[in-house]
């Protein structure tokens, strides 16, 4: 690579060594302040990034991730566990969890941006939505806090908590909304697990299967309620 043309050396007294040097040493000089105005702009514009992409997720999610019910109903992300956020934008965009919406969403994100946007939606706490059925709220505790043993259905408090909040990759589901845990539990296995390797879905899938759909309902209705 050239530094100089030919023509600029011809003009240098001392043969040309010193402007040299001091023609390189600008370059270097010009080269180092352009890299440091660089990286100070790729990181304003990362920031700015990731500020852009948080007021995307909220035109769904919420403004304080508390979830939306429209057609379809958006999931509240708001205190949700981060490993499991994350889990599911890899999900997502692995489509070992299909959906269209998401995975256009979440394919463009840098894993750094997955981890704050995690982080951020796991620090909000809005009250829960509400508006869910209550009249079988109260089969939905037992089967939460109980089990269903007759019917191969484990206690959701084992894994989820007795409150609700989950742990790791396994979700939060107090103030979840209603007709989208619904959605998901009736439809488990048409939308999870896609990918050819086992993941924490399956964990899920037979405890889903053995619900019938009042059964859904009822535990749905119950932490849909919980804060
Ligand atoms: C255009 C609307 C839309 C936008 C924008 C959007 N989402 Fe979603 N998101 C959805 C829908 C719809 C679902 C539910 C998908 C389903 O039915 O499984 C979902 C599901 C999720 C889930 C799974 C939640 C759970 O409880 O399993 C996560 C995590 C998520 N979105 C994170 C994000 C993040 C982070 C952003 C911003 C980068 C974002 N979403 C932007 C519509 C959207
Ligand atoms: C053995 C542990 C375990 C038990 C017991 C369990 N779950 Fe889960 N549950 C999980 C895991 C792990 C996931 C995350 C699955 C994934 O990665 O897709 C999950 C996910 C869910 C989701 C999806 C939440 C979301 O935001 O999309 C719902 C709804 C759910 N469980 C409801 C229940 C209910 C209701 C019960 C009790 C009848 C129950 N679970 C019992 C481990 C469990």
């Amino acid at each position: 690579m050239s530094f100089r043309s030919p023509s600029a050396e011809a003009e240098l007294p001392d043969g040309g060594r010193k402007g040299r040097l001091t023609r390189l040493g600008c370059r270097f000089a010009l080269l180092a302040s352009m890299t440091i105005v660089f990286s100070v702009s790729a990181r304003a514009q990362e920031k700015g990034g990731l500020e852009a992409k948080l007021q995307y997720c909220k035109t769904c999610h919420g403004l304080s991730g508390q979830g939306y019910l429209g057609y379809f109903p958006m999931p509240r992300l708001a205190g949700q566990q981060p490993e499991y956020i994350e889990a599911q934008l890899r999900a997502f965009i692995e489509r070992r969890r299909t959906n269209p919406i998401m995975f256009n969403v979440a394919h463009v994100l840098s894993p750094a941006q997955i981890s704050a946007l995690a982080n951020h939606f796991h620090h909000l706490n809005p009250p829960p939505f509400g508006g869910a059925p209550r009249g079988a709220a109260s089969l939905g505790k037992k089967i939460y806090d109980e089990g269903l043993p007759e019917s191969n259905v484990p206690a959701c408090s084992a894994c989820h908590g007795t409150t609700g909040h989950g742990q790791n990759e396994i979700p939060r589901l107090a103030g979840q909304l209603y007709p989208y845990m619904v959605g998901q539990l009736t439809g488990w296995t048409k939308q999870r697990g896609q990918g050819t390797a086992v993941d924490t879905s399956a964990i899920m899938a037979p405890t889903a299967h053995n619900l019938t759909r009042s059964q859904i309902e009822a535990v749905a209705a119950y932490v849909s309620d919980l804060h």
